[in-house]
């Protein structure tokens, strides 16, 4: 089906898109069954189009057994049944065009499911065969083979080994899984990967789809000789010397297959685009990937990881509009997904204790926290993401200005780290709570009412977040989501290009872009004053007297 001439037209349209990422488990649940699903996400489209957004990303909807929410894939090229159908894939994809959204997908290379056909038969087939060449087997450490291979660590905790039982019922080899144990990371020297994973882009691409997220990108090549990490910090510190390489994180290696990728994208007519999920830390290692023949875009987590701190900020957009800018690629502006802590309540705490790490609620348990200030912030750094050059992505309910959910309790919580980690960390459950639709019924709209219960618990409180409390409020935080995206799709200033900062003090991120726009936030303690003659387009709360108060953002039309 050729794309509606509406969207058709606007061929760059990843240099400029504002993504919304929909967590299917925790959207819309069409069918009751307590989990988020396609035709949910169908019976939204109209709330999406009247967002104003260009284009949604989709977690994981392949067959899975869901050991980890859908990023242990079994099938790459069909639906998860609690999902929905092939049949309604498709129709979303139509309705979704029609509705001048595009449709990315999100792909996962880097592991398959221990239940894809693949993996199964590699644990049928044995040590040494052609089936265990399509993974990454090997013997045990140790005199009898007991210890893991090399020191590798699960990103869900222990190690990042697996030993399985042969047929004869020994203990035998161990495969590497760098996340859960249904996770065994594939082996991308071997040509049937390469070739499998093509053919997957190829089948959904010819199914209309316009681009797709990839997960852990950075991480499909793996150092030839599985050298041991031996201490060695991930992301590599900025002055770490040249050809010092993480053993299994940003390999060089993994380049070339964004190449021979690029060009599955560009041989359609259709304008397809990629965005990495690139972990990397160093702005010059993510723009790698974003070289001409590489991906097109790349999630920005040094924004989103960035406290809320004036010097910071300035310093991380600086940093990535000069390195996207080298290699010509659009920045994107991330505030959250579905592993992060939620914004709201990531701001709400002190910012100058806040840990930059990777940033889940884990970090944050014993800090203080304001919710109110939380969310205020939240607001304000929407309309500062929105205002810098390049695409924007929000997470469902970031237009709510949802909280994380910070009290589940341990035995509903369903992220594989929990087990992982032997309940030593609470996990990414937080922020994929089912989104709140309704200020009332049981599970306040994600679900029809009778249903099942919703398959992560919602705080009772819920439905003040809800779409129906903040249709209600002129104020609310998706009325200036709302806002913000209709001007911003008719602000020529806004979208891709370049900007100019502008000294206004310390606590200040200011900058303006041409023609005639200016964005002002004050992340001091003081009003701050806007240049004489600015006017005013939006604001992500009252002014004072003309001035910027603390903590709020400001779109300014310059004279
Ligand atoms: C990144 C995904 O965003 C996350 O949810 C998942 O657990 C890991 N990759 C492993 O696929």
């Amino acid at each position: 089906m050729p794309l509606p001439a509406a969207i058709a037209a606007d061929r760059d349209w990843w240099r400029h898109a504002v993504v919304y990422q929909i967590y299917p488990r925790s959207f819309a649940d069409s069918n009751g069954d307590g989990v988020g699903d396609i035709n949910g996400i169908r019976s939204r489209l109209p709330y999406l189009a009247s967002l104003g957004v260009d284009a949604i990303w989709i977690n994981p909807w392949y067959p899975s057994p869901m050991e980890d929410a859908g990023y242990d894939v079994s099938d790459y090229r069909a639906i998860e049944p609690v999902f929905g159908t092939m049949a309604d894939a498709e129709a979303l994809v139509a309705e979704a065009h029609d509705a001048g959204i595009r449709v990315i997908l999100d792909i996962v290379p880097n592991h398959t499911s221990d239940q894809h056909r693949w993996f199964r038969a590699a644990l049928a087939a044995g040590p040494g065969s052609p089936e265990r060449d399509r993974y990454i087997f090997r013997e045990g450490r140790g005199p009898h083979g007991d210890e893991p291979p090399n020191d590798w660590r699960s990103e869900f905790g222990g190690p990042a080994w697996t030993r399985v039982t042969e047929a004869d019922g020994r203990p035998g080899q161990w495969y590497l899984r760098l996340f859960a144990p249904g996770q065994p990371d594939v082996n991308w020297n071997h040509p049937d990967v390469r070739a499998e994973f093509a053919e997957t882009l190829r089948f959904w691409f010819d199914r209309g789809i316009d681009g797709f997220r990839i997960d852990v990108a950075h991480g499909l090549v793996k150092d030839a000789d599985l050298r041991d990490i031996a201490g060695l910090p991930f992301p590599l510190p900025d002055d770490t010397p040249d050809g010092v390489e993480h053993p299994h994180w940003d390999q060089p290696g993994v380049h070339e297959i964004f190449r021979e990728w690029r060009a599955i994208a560009d041989s359609y007519a259709e304008p397809k685009a990629f965005c990495g999920e690139i972990w990397v830390g160093r702005a010059h290692r993510l723009t790698a990937y974003l070289r001409p023949d590489e991906l097109h875009t790349a999630f920005n987590f040094n924004f989103l990881t960035c406290p809320w701190l004036a010097g910071p900020l300035r310093e991380v957009i600086t940093s990535t509009l000069d390195a996207h800018a080298s290699v010509g690629a659009p920045p994107t502006w991330v505030l959250g997904n579905h592993d992060v802590c939620r914004p709201a309540s990531r701001y709400a705490r002190p910012q100058e204790q806040i840990d930059p790490g990777f940033p889940n609620l884990q970090h944050y348990l014993g800090l203080p926290s304001d919710l109110a200030v939380g969310r205020r912030r939240a607001r304000a750094a929407a309309l500062l993401s929105l205002a810098l050059p390049g695409g924007a992505y929000i997470y469902e309910g970031e237009e709510f200005g949802l909280p994380e959910v910070e009290d589940i309790p341990m035995e509903a919580r369903q992220d594989p780290t929990v087990a992982g980690t032997g309940g030593a960390e609470i996990g990414r459950d937080g922020c994929r709570v089912p989104v709140p639709w309704t200020t009332g019924g049981d599970s306040f709209g994600f679900s029809p009412d009778g249903a099942a219960a919703p398959w992560l618990p919602q705080p009772s409180d819920w439905g003040t977040y809800s779409a129906q409390a903040a249709e209600a409020d002129p104020d609310s935080s998706l009325a200036l989501y709302r806002r913000a995206l209709a001007l911003r799709s008719r602000i020529p200033a806004l979208g891709d290009g370049t900007l100019a900062w502008v000294d206004a003090g310390p606590d200040a991120v200011a900058f303006t872009r041409d023609p005639g726009f200016g964005c002002w936030v004050n992340l001091g303690a003081e009003p701050l004053p806007l240049p004489a003659g600015a006017r005013v387009l939006l604001a992500s709360d009252d002014l004072a007297d003309g001035a910027v108060p603390t903590d709020t953002a400001v779109w300014v039309e310059l004279a």
